[in-house]
Order: C-alpha cells, then structure tokens, then sequence
C-alpha cells in the first residue's frame, strides 16, 4: 500500500488581523519544530498571508490561501488571481462549502479555480461535502462522487491534489462525524479519483475529513486507512490545540512507519 505522509491544515477563515496571525503562525511553527512525519499549512485571510509566509519561513509549515479567482489578471475588483499568490503560498483551498453556500460558487467554478490553481504551481484543497438534508436521505455517497466528478472537471495536475471531505452538517457545529462515516465517504472519493485518473494517482492523493476536528478526536479519524489528514476551522485558531492535533498525526504516522 501507498504510504501517503498525513496532512493537518488549518483554515482560519475570516478571524485574525495581520499581526495575530504572524503570532499564531509563530506559535503553531515552534509547536510543530520537534514533530516530524506530518505536514503542516496554515490558510490564514489574504491580508494575513505575508504575514504568515514570514512568520513560517524557517520552519516546516506550509501557507495557503482560503480562495483564489479562477481569471488570471483582469477586470475583477475584490479578486486575487493565483499568480499574485505567488512567493507567498504553496496551497489554496478551493469549493469551501461556506464558498459554494455563501457566495453561490459552483462545481464549474470551482473546478476552473483548482486548474488555475494547478496552472500556477499551487496544490488546490479541494472541498466537498454533503448537507444533513442529503445525509438523511441516505445520498450522501452519490451526492459527493458527484461533487468531486464536477469539481475535478478539466483537472489533470493529479500530484498537486488534496481533497477535503467535509460533510456540511459538521463544519463548526461541535459534531464531529463519525471516522466510520468519513471513512466510508473518504474511500468514496478514492474510487472516484481512480475512476478518473486511475489507481496509481487514487491510492497518492490525500484525502482529509473536515468537521469540527480537535485534538480529542482526531485519533480515531487517522487510525482510518483512507483518511490522511484534516482540514481544521475553530481549533485551528490556538497554537496550543492546533499543535495538539499535529501531535496525535505524527504520533501515529511514526507508530505506523
Ligand atoms: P471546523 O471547520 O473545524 O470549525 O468545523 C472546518 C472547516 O470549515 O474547514
């Protein structure tokens, strides 16, 4: 089997101004400085980025950006394009489900945002992830093959890929789900990817589970054989937590190497 190194990615959405991010990625960098077998990014706001990317230069941590435009350069006020991201991230996360629910972003569009992402040397995160309606009415498999089809449309840089399963009804609310769901959905997805790119790029992707993911309960989640990681919010904003969870992943990576 593909020995796949685990990722652990916080997103800290809209929270910190410049200077609180520079102090969470400092604090988060010489928290993870004794821990290998893991790698580390941190997605703070665009206005946090330099901030970050300095913050993090000497360490092992990872930046990324929340969001890029799919558009290159051009006529679109408010927008960042992937090359302006240039120098200061090495990853973007793209089709967020606040993304898609907040700002209506659509798998087309999304997946136009991972191959711009791609195109400039970035590795997109892409999210996707079912709601509790669809959950409860028993779709949630089929409703996600098909996200991730559609959101993966046009897509071929397969080495750069990471995906985030994050089921919608877990994102923030304090209920995680549970590693046997994200399993079932996280295989899912790699089925998905084969059927796409094929075994061989399937059994290297990363596939991380979002949701409410805290330093209690990740163990589980990674003791799964298809869950790589996690894409952490709330946690993910104090040093001492999102260490925590960098911890228990390089824990067991070492236990399992
Ligand atoms: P949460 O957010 O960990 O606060 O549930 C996860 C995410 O939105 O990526």
């Amino acid at each position: 089997m593909t020995r796949r190194t685990p990722v652990i990615a916080g997103n800290w959405k809209m929270n910190t101004t410049p200077d609180e991010g520079k102090e969470l990625a400092i604090g988060i960098a010489s928290g993870c400085d004794q821990l290998d077998g893991v790698e580390v990014i941190v997605c703070p706001p665009f206005t946090g980025l330099a901030a970050a990317a300095e913050a993090t230069a000497n360490s092992a941590i990872s930046v990324g950006a929340q969001n890029i435009s799919s558009e290159p350069s051009g006529a679109f006020t408010g927008e960042i394009s992937a090359a302006m991201l240039e120098g200061l991230v090495t990853h973007v996360i793209v089709g967020h489900s606040e993304r898609r629910a907040l700002y209506g972003e659509t798998d087309e569009q999304i997946a136009a945002k991972a191959v711009a992402a791609a195109a400039a040397g970035l590795s997109p995160i892409v999210c996707v992830g079912e709601s509790l309606e669809v959950r409860q009415s028993g779709q949630a498999i089929e409703f996600v093959e098909n996200q991730l089809r559609e959101s993966l449309s046009g897509y071929t840089a397969w080495n750069q890929l990471i995906v985030a399963y994050e089921p919608v009804w877990a994102i923030g609310t304090g209920e995680a789900a549970t590693p046997q769901q994200a399993q079932e959905i996280i295989a899912a997805i790699r089925a998905g990817i084969s059927g796409i790119a094929g075994d061989e790029h399937a059994s290297r992707t990363r596939v991380l589970y979002g949701g409410s993911v805290n330093s209690t309960n990740i163990g589980p989640f990674m003791d799964r054989p298809d869950i790589d990681g996690a894409l952490v919010g709330g946690a993910s904003l104090k040093s001492d937590e999102f260490v925590g969870i960098v911890e228990v992943a390089a824990r067991l990576s070492a236990e399992a190497s």
